[in-house]
């Protein structure tokens, strides 16, 4: 096959150093001492406050609301209800293309999950709205409520997660089975999770005529304008999004929610600024959650330990009125190198909020059956289970066929297990105990996500005082994504960082492209370097067409630039700084522009993806079954490694989301009124800084000149991939148990 290769030579190069730095975050001390404004921080003059109230039933129709209570209490401006509620320039159940989540925004009386807002009352205070709110004292006629995988009929969906296909395979998997002399079969259950970011959806809304301005945390700011810009009957640039800092999105964020929306209406039916805020409880319904599935796994080897079938099958739930799928069986497209491969989804539709994407979508969920199968498959075969998974994992992408555009897979298993200790693991469960008794147990799992990039754009300039600006509305989650575009951008105009003004979290800046899928830095980076290679070739033309310049005659290939001078490359004796080309020239600055996708030939030929191997050790509770997780060890191959502490802190961030997955967390639903039980951090449960071990991140080399210019993958969501299988493996590792219904709890142990 032909060489394809998006790095192309540079029309200059441009000398950085600030690519691979492990600086700090550029907004860290804001956020310490509490200065960093949060969306609800904000307070515009004559702002009064909107609570939801929601639905305390999952399906019917909302048949009286004291309307009159609650305006009657002191302090309480208005109440929306469908009554009252702004006419929309759209039906919110318009789908005009498969990104377009449906929103209840009090369009009618139905009820179609628990949690559903179903009227916003506006206050002078926060109580007194939410007092308002409590005095509405809803009335319903309820429809028995449709939860959990076997309530209702399921149907085989045309498309799953944000558009591939439900079903494919390569191969013959019966023929593989049949040929198979070792089989499983194992059905492995996820359970809903739901998005709790520390700061929940959060709006300050305000209306000027026609003008829209908000603070609203958004992974995904275009978006969200143009979202809103078609509900309203508005044009997208009369609306100023301003995100500069978000408390966590995980993909919650990624598309404007129904509450976001109802700030803005409330806000325009009282012709005030408005702000609204979920409450924790609030979270249980409108802005998307994480699907349970039920998941079917069919392998097949060969006596040597090799894969001759693979089938991952997968049930899950989508809500009664919109089509987003938990695409959990992809995960086992591109790992593992089966001669077939089959992979299928169904769903239910239940009385529940529609489910979205969060951190991992489809591979959280998946590879968690998967690795757990694995390792299953693993001990049948009577193998190790590293030895089974580099037996069997792929060198070309077995769907596609297509060669990886980079793969450190192997050193990844390599080093991981170095650092971790592996080869002394016996085979055996129940071999290990520690001093006190407690029973010890070493799992794996592998690591994959794929390579993803949007599109992005960005504006770089270079000013006459020697210093730059780069301009993106990129959207920094709290991952670091500001720190590490800032030092991309440094690097791409040739400035020191502190040279280099990085302006970004607000729609009114270029368009960075939605911060998921791991694709921002990738995407944003690629643009930001492209604008700045843009603007150099600019400051290069100026000088080596001007005689007067020492860079005279050089052509700009031949230029390099490197803390504000431009170099001629075949003589660095001979060179210029930016700020007296750019006054020579009598300009007070010039421009460059730049995007950020991905190269549509690259694309058909490569396969690409993030790497990595998770180690896990726990400890379990011979007698009461109680677990911990002591130790972790987690090598990713993710490409340019930006800026390692953020990088670090990623995988351990997904890693910890790992530990959530295999042993915490859980929405669980009241199977007589469709409601969650337990919609509060008390009682959903996430780690605490006591359940999260010693954990390690090994940042394995890779550089892959096809992915991008920059060579840089996402590290945001492979973390918790890998890491849920390996958790699961060592209990059983620990205990004996096989335990194939997430979370693993210790009831699941005992009663064995
Ligand atoms: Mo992520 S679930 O793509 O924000």
């Amino acid at each position: 096959m032909a060489e394809i290769s998006i790095v192309q030579t540079p029309a200059h190069i441009r000398m950085g150093s600030s690519i691979g730095q492990p600086l700090t975050r550029r907004e860290g001390v804001l956020k310490t001492t509490g200065a960093a404004r949060y969306a609800a921080d904000n307070h515009p003059p004559g702002m009064v406050y909107a609570v939801l109230a929601v639905s305390s039933i999952a399906r019917g129709r909302v048949t009286a609301l004291h309307v009159t209570a609650a305006k009657a209490h002191p302090g309480v401006i208005e109440v929306m209800t469908p009554a009252n509620a702004p006419k929309l320039a759209l039906d919110p159940d318009a789908k005009l293309h498969p990104f377009m989540f449906r929103m209840d925004l009090l369009q009618n009386d139905t009820v179609r999950y628990a949690n559903q807002p179903i009227a916003v009352v506006v206050a002078d205070s926060l109580e007194t709205a939410t007092e308002g709110a409590s005095l509405l004292a809803p009335r319903y006629q309820a429809e028995p409520a449709r939860t959990g995988l076997d309530s209702a009929d399921s149907f085989a969906p045309l498309a799953v997660g944000a558009g591939s296909p439900a079903q494919e395979s390569h191969g013959n998997l019966e023929a593989g089975l049949a040929a198979a002399s070792v089989r499983i079969e194992v059905i492995y259950e996820t359970p809903a999770q739901y998005h709790n970011a520390m700061e929940p959806h959060a709006i300050v809304a305000a209306w000027d005529g026609d003008t829209l301005s908000i603070d609203t945390p958004s992974q995904g700011m275009a978006m969200a304008q143009a979202r809103i810009a078609g509900l309203f009957g508005i044009a997208p640039e009369d609306i100023h999004i301003r995100s500069p800092f978000l408390g966590g999105g995980f993909g919650s964020k990624g598309l404007i929610s129904g509450p976001q929306i109802l700030g803005i209406m409330a806000a325009r039916l009282v012709g005030r600024p408005v702000k609204l805020v979920l409450r924790r409880e609030q979270m249980f319904g409108p802005v998307g959650h994480r699907a349970p599935t039920r998941q079917t796994m069919r392998l097949g080897a060969d006596d040597q330990g090799r894969l001759t079938a693979l089938s991952h099958h997968a049930k899950t739930a989508t809500s009664t009125f919109d089509e987003f799928i938990e695409p959990a069986a992809n995960a086992s497209h591109a790992l593992y190198a089966s001669p077939a491969i089959q992979t299928s989804h169904e769903a239910v539709r239940i009385d529940a909020g529609t489910p979205m994407f969060m951190r991992a979508p489809g591979e959280a969920p998946g590879s968690a059956a998967l690795e757990s199968a694995i390792d299953e498959m693993a001990l049948a075969c009577g193998m190790d289970p590293l030895a089974f998974r580099l037996t069997n994992y792929a060198e070309v992408e077995p769907m596609s066929g297509k060669p990886f555009s980079s793969k450190a897979l192997r050193q990844c298993y390599e080093q991981g297990a170095k650092r971790f200790g592996w080869a002394t693991r016996p085979q055996a469960p129940r071999q290990m105990r520690d001093d006190t008794g407690m029973l010890v147990g070493w799992g794996m799992g592998t690591a994959v996500f794929p390579a993803l990039m949007f599109q992005g754009h960005a504006r770089a300039v270079l000013r006459q005082d020697g210093t730059g600006v780069m301009e993106i509305g990129a959207h920094d989650m709290g991952q670091g994504a500001w720190t590490a575009l800032a030092q991309i951008a440094a690097d791409a105009i040739g400035l020191d960082p502190d040279q280099t003004e990085f302006r970004s979290g607000t729609s009114d800046l270029p368009d960075a492209g939605i911060a998921g899928g791991s694709a921002h830095t990738a995407t944003a980076g690629a643009a930001i370097h492209d604008a700045g290679g843009d603007v150099i070739a600019k400051l290069a033309d100026l000088a080596t067409g001007d005689q007067r310049s020492p860079l005279f005659g050089a052509n700009n290939a031949g230029v390099i630039a490197r803390r504000g001078r431009l170099y001629r490359r075949d003589d660095e004796a001979r060179s210029e700084s930016y700020a007296d080309i750019l006054t020579r020239a009598g300009h007070v600055e010039i421009e460059g522009r730049g995007t950020g996708a991905s190269d549509p030939a690259t694309l058909s030929a490569y396969a690409m993806y993030a790497h990595g191997a998770v180690f896990a050790e726990v400890k379990v509770d011979p007698d009461f079954g109680q677990m911990r997780v002591t130790r972790m060890v987690g090598a990713f191959a993710a490409g340019t490694v930006v800026n390692p502490r953020m990088v670090r802190s990623q995988y351990y961030g997904g890693m910890i989301w790992g530990v959530s997955f295999a042993l915490h967390e859980a929405a669980v639903m009241d199977k007589r009124t469709g409601r969650p039980i337990n919609p509060n951090l008390a009682e959903y449960n996430v780690p605490v800084n006591a359940d999260v071990p010693n954990i390690e991140a090994i940042l394995v080399e890779e550089r892959d000149v096809h992915v991008n210019a920059l060579g840089i993958k996402g590290v945001g969501e492979i973390g918790i991939t890998g890491t849920v299988g390996a958790i699961a493996n060592a209990v059983w590792h620990a205990t004996g148990v096989r335990v194939r219904r997430f979370p693993i709890t210790l009831d699941q142990l005992i009663d064995t």
